[in-house]
This record gives structure tokens, C-alpha cells and sequence, in this order.
């Protein structure tokens, strides 16, 4: 059975049972405690607290999903036999549909009838000071047959919160030929961390409270890969299907270790990228960094044996048909510019740690500085000079270089008295306020120009001005050509050549609305849109031309903008590149 086949046997077997089937959410939750997807139950956690209801969302009270997952909690176990960073959970979910005994007969009538596979043992569990043994699973999975029921606390066999909040309960875990494959989530909590009188949290260690759920419900998780393994009767999750073709592409004589790292990290890349995520130097973006620069460190030093392109075109050919999501373009796009970045460094970084006495936290953080080394590669090629150091260390490390640039950027405005800030402009003195004011009202007649060229589908996903430059960023699925961007800059000259005021009128913001002004609307996948946009009850609109009415250009805006577009100069595009799925992102400046 190909991994195709369980992932259809699965969902089928539930919609036949009542359950709704919902497409997997993106790997960048809509949900601020949690930085990626790691659960199929996460786009669902707001219908087991009951502020969204299922029955009206979804008609149903049952739901069965196949979700994209991605947990760096194992990245440092990823080339052993089973961990990996993205995966696909398989999941049946219900919010007061059906509780314990439904879900544990569902789980053996597809384990043992429609797989054919035998359970060797369930883990129920066991009961602490908190919450009582969970006896009732025990009795239900007897009554099937399964004698072998295992008893265990809290962690193992107590799921939740993901974040620092959410529905929580006792698990119920199948196992079959020794291979942890279903874990049954009991959802009849809420646990939120415990906040002590200083406002410190107490750790994760069981000390959380745990209040009743309004709805109890149903959460399980079947991981494909482990599933695929069990039934495809391979040693490996790297034998399946899914990465033996991708390992195929390696050559021998690279560590298998190396080789599944590899196969593990295309796939997150690929699946990151195509979620909109971009290389950066934080939070999701930091973490695909680390996957992309791990993955060409690991290729330069087997003397690039393949091609990371044939790589990736292995995962797009496994796993488009399922996730028609995955962004062929984009992904070999950034992709490529993140290489091309860290090229530049790559050889260099390598050379100092080869020639570094000992490899402690401080060295280890100034490879990455100054050579973009991830941590993971510093610990790993320093082999016995780095046996004393951390991801805690180096975390903390991370965490505290941070702290100081942040205040080092307060600390330069705070010198000569910050004039503006508004999160996209910044200036520090009368002089830097004209320069990004002329930038800013340029980046509304790229705006402008881009929708005369592309037409209304084009919209802002968020912009960032300096005194040098201003850099757009815009909905858009492929490359703009060179023609195209010649138009785009030749528009923006005309309408400074032409020297229309720019005024604007400040009104209510339904009335703004109506007067067609552009304006930013909440994006769907959160990363690439730089958060939520949220508008006072009065708003301002912009306009450049001598009307309202007739304006070349209207835009909800604070300011400021130079009173005529003459005052803004030569307008000149730099560059044009992608930022990240659908988005691209164009730098301009003006002369
Ligand atoms: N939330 C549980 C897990 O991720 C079951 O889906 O294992």
C-alpha cells in the first residue's frame, strides 16, 4: 500500500462514518502561542473550548483530516531512524460528537480490518493527583480483545496544551509491531500555565491548571510516515515510498545519517517556503534558514553530488497531487537566493572552524554571525571541539544578541530624538524625515503603477522604507519581466514629470471605504503579511491628483507625503525578487 493509498483509505473510512473531511492549514497557524502546526488538532482547538462552532462551520460534528506538521522539538534527532521535522499527521476529531468508546472502535476497526495489522499492545493512563486513571479506556479496548492495555502518567500518556494554552487530556496509545502508530487525545480539559503573584510562569512540569472543557472531545493523530512504515514492512521511515526515492538521489558513499537529513530537510524547506515563509534571521524564518543552510553545507562538503533542484522536483513530484499548495517557483526562487547569499560565506565559515582551537558558545555564535553557520553544522563538524557545547547555550546566546541590537536601534534614535516612527518609516532627525517622505509617497505611486501594469489582483503585503531605498512587497504568482518592470518605473516617472498634489481627507472609515482608497486587508497564512492590519473608527485617505473623486491614486495612510510628486525625484527600480510564496518583492530608489 503506497503512502497515497493510506492517506485515501483513511479519509475515507471516516467520511463514511460521519466525518467531514477539511484540508490540511497552513504550517503557519493563524494562532500566536505556537510558531508552526504541529498537530492536526490545532486549527481546530477554538470548537473544543466552544467559541467556534463545528455544526455550523463544517455541518457536522465530526472531522478527518490529513495536516501538515512541522516540530523543531526533534530537529536534533532528524537522521536516526524515525524523527523528522515536517510530517503528515492523519487525524479523526470530534467536538461532542463522540467520546472514548467510538474513537477506540474506530481505531481498531482500522487498524486490524482495514490494515490487517495486529495490535500488539495499547497504553491507557495510569492517573495522578490531578486527574483520575482512565479505567474506562482500559474496559473499552478489553471488550474489544486487546488484553495487552499498559498503564502510564503524565508523560506519556497526557497530551496538551500546544502553546502556552489549550484543550488538553489523557491519551490512549496503539501500538503495533513495537511501533508507537495512533495516539487517541481524550480532550476533557483546559490547561492554562499557572501565573504566580511575580508574573513568573511556572514550568511545564504537570504544574498547569486544568479547568473542565465545555466539550469534551475526540483528537488523534497518525503519523504517515510511521504508519507507512509499519504497513509497507520497511525497517525505516527512510524505506517507505515517501524518501526512498529522495535517499535514491544521493550517492552511496554519503553517511546515511547525512542522507536522511537531507531527504528530511528538502521537504521541510520546500513545504516552508510554500507556506510563506522567508529566510530570516527569527523566529519560522530563522528556523528554515537553518534547514536551507544545513542542507548546503551538507552538499558542498560531498562536493555537490546532485543538485538541489533534483531534489526538490522529487518532493513536488511525490507530493503535489496531495498539496497543490507546493510552489515549484518560489521555492527553487528563494531557495537559490539564499544559496547565492550564503556562498558568498560559506567556504570562509568553514575554514575558521576547521581552524578554532575549542568551539564554546561564544565562537560557535560568531560563526554564525559573521559566517551564517547554524548551530547544527558548528556542533557537528566540531566534532570533539565542541563536545561541551549547547542549543541552550547557544540559544541563550542568540536570544541576548538580539536583546542588544534592538536596543542599539532605540538607543540611535533615542540620541537625536526619534521624529517618526510608523513601523514602516523611521527617521531620526528633519533631514532623514524629507528623504522618507519622498520615499514614501513613491512607494504609493509603485502601488499605483504595479495595478495599471497587473491589474487589481496586485496587492500590498507590506513595505519598508529607509533613507536609501524603498522595498514593496506584493501579491504577485510569478516573475516580473524586465519589460514589465521598465513600464512599472516608467508610470511612477510620468506621475512625477506631471507633479500632481498629494492631500489628503480624513473621514470615518466605512465612508473611506466606499470611496474606493486602497487599503490593506487582513492576508490569509499570517507570515508574509507582517501581521494583522487594524484601522482607527477615522481614518485618513490619501490621494494623489487634484481630486478625491478623480484621483490617480487613493490610500488609507498617516502620512507623511511631499505636497507634489515633483518634489520626489528620479524614480529607479533595483531589483526584483521573490520574498516568499505569491510575493514578491521589489527595491527601488530614487536619484
Ligand atoms: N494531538 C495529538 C498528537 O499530535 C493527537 O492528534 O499526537
Amino acid at each position: 500500500m503506497t503512502s497515497q493509498e493510506i492517506r485515501a483509505k483513511f479519509l475515507d473510512f471516516f467520511a463514511k462514518r460521519g466525518h467531514v473531511i477539511v484540508p490540511s492549514s497552513s504550517l503557519i497557524p493563524d494562532d500566536p502561542s505556537v510558531l508552526f502546526t504541529t498537530a492536526g488538532m490545532q486549527q481546530f482547538k477554538r470548537y473544543y473550548t466552544g467559541e467556534l462552532d463545528a455544526v455550523k462551520d463544517f455541518k457536522k460534528k465530526n472531522a478527518v483530516s490529513v495536516q501538515k506538521c512541522f516540530r523543531t522539538s526533534d530537529i536534533d534527532e532528524v537522521g536516526d531512524e524515525s524523527h523528522l521535522t515536517f510530517f503528515e499527521m492523519l487525524g479523526n476529531f470530534s467536538f461532542g460528537g463522540y467520546f472514548k468508546e467510538k474513537a477506540i472502535e474506530y481505531a481498531y476497526e482500522f487498524i486490524t480490518e482495514k490494515l490487517k495489522l495486529p495490535i500488539d499492545y495499547v497504553s491507557v493512563f495510569a492517573g495522578d493527583k490531578e486527574v483520575p486513571a482512565d479505567t474506562e479506556s482500559e474496559r473499552i479496548w478489553e471488550s474489544l480483545g486487546v488484553k495487552n492495555v499498559k498503564k502510564a502518567g503524565r508523560a506519556d500518556n497526557f497530551w496538551g496544551p500546544t502553546g502556552s494554552e489549550g484543550p488538553c487530556g489523557p491519551t490512549s496509545e496503539v501500538y503495533v509491531r513495537g511501533v508507537e502508530v495512533w495516539n487517541l487525545v481524550f480532550n476533557e480539559y483546559y490547561c492554562k500555565t499557572r501565573i504566580n503573584a511575580d508574573e513568573t510562569r511556572i514550568d511545564a512540569e504537570g504544574k498547569k491548571i486544568l479547568t473542565p472543557l465545555k466539550i469534551k472531545g475526540i483528537d488523534t493523530g497518525l503519523g504517515l510516515e510511521r504508519l507507512a512504515m509499519v504497513v509497507q514492512g520497511k525497517p525505516t521511515i527512510f524505506e517507505t515510498d515517501t524518501f526512498e526515492p529522495l535517499l535514491k538521489l544521493l550517492p552511496e558513499t554519503m553517511p546515511v545519517r547525512t542522507k536522511r537529513i537531507l531527504a528530511d530537510h528538502v521537504r521541510g524547506v520546500a513545504f516552508l517556503i510554500s507556506d510563506g515563509v522567508c529566510p530570516s534571521n527569527k523566529e519560522a524564518g530563522y528556523v528554515l534558514r537553518r534547514l536551507m543552510r544545513r542542507t548546503m553545507v551538507y552538499l558542498h562538503l560531498a562536493g555537490n553530488p546532485v543538485k538541489p533542484v533534483h531534489l526538490f522536483e522529487e518532493v513536488f513530484e511525490n507530493c503535489e497531487r496531495f498539496y497543490p499548495e507546493l510552489n515549484r517557483e518560489v521555492v527553487l526562487e528563494v531557495f537559490d537566493e539564499e544559496h547565492q547569499r550564503f556562498q558568498a560565506t560559506l567556504q570562509k565559515g568553514l575554514r575558521e572552524l576547521a581552524r578554532a582551537p575549542t568551539l564554546d558558545v561564544r565562537s560557535a555564535f560568531m560563526l554564525y554571525e559573521s559566517f551564517g553557520l547554524p548551530y547544527e553544522i558548528v556542533k557537528e563538524l566540531g566534532g570533539d571541539k565542541a563536545k561541551d557545547l549547547k542549543r541552550e547555550d547557544f540559544d541563550e546566546e542568540f536570544k541576548k544578541h538580539q536583546e542588544i541590537s534592538r536596543a542599539g536601534v532605540e538607543k540611535k534614535f533615542g540620541g537625536h530624538g526619534l521624529v517618526l516612527d510608523t513601523g514602516e518609516i523611521k527617521a531620526g532627525s528633519e533631514e532623514e524625515l524629507k528623504k522618507v517622505t519622498r520615499y514614501h509617497t513613491a512607494t504609493h505611486l509603485l502601488h499605483q503603477a504595479l495595478r495599471e501594469v497587473f491589474g487589481e489582483e496586485i496587492a500590498q503585503r507590506g513595505s519598508d522604507i529607509t533613507t536609501e531605498r524603498t522595498r514593496f512587497d506584493f501579491t504577485f504568482p510569478r516573475k516580473v519581466t524586465p519589460e514589465e518592470l521598465k513600464r512599472v518605473e516608467d508610470i511612477v516617472n510620468e506621475k512625477i514629470r506631471e507633479d500632481l498634489p498629494v492631500q489628503f481627507e480624513e473621514m470615518p472609515k466605512e465612508e473611506a471605504e466606499k470611496t474606493g482608497a486602497l487599503h490593506f486587508f487582513s492576508a490569509k497564512g499570517g507570515s508574509a503579511s507582517g501581521g494583522k492590519w487594524k484601522y482607527p473608527t477615522r481614518v485618513k485617505v490619501y490621494y494623489v491628483g487634484h481630486s478625491l473623486e478623480g484621483a490617480w491614486n487613493k490610500e488609507f495612510c498617516g502620512g507623511p507625503h511631499v505636497g507634489h510628486t515633483g518634489e520626489i525625484g528620479q524614480f529607479k527600480i533595483m531589483k526584483e525578487e521573490a520574498s516568499s510564496a505569491g510575493v514578491r518583492r521589489i527595491r527601488a530608489t530614487i536619484v
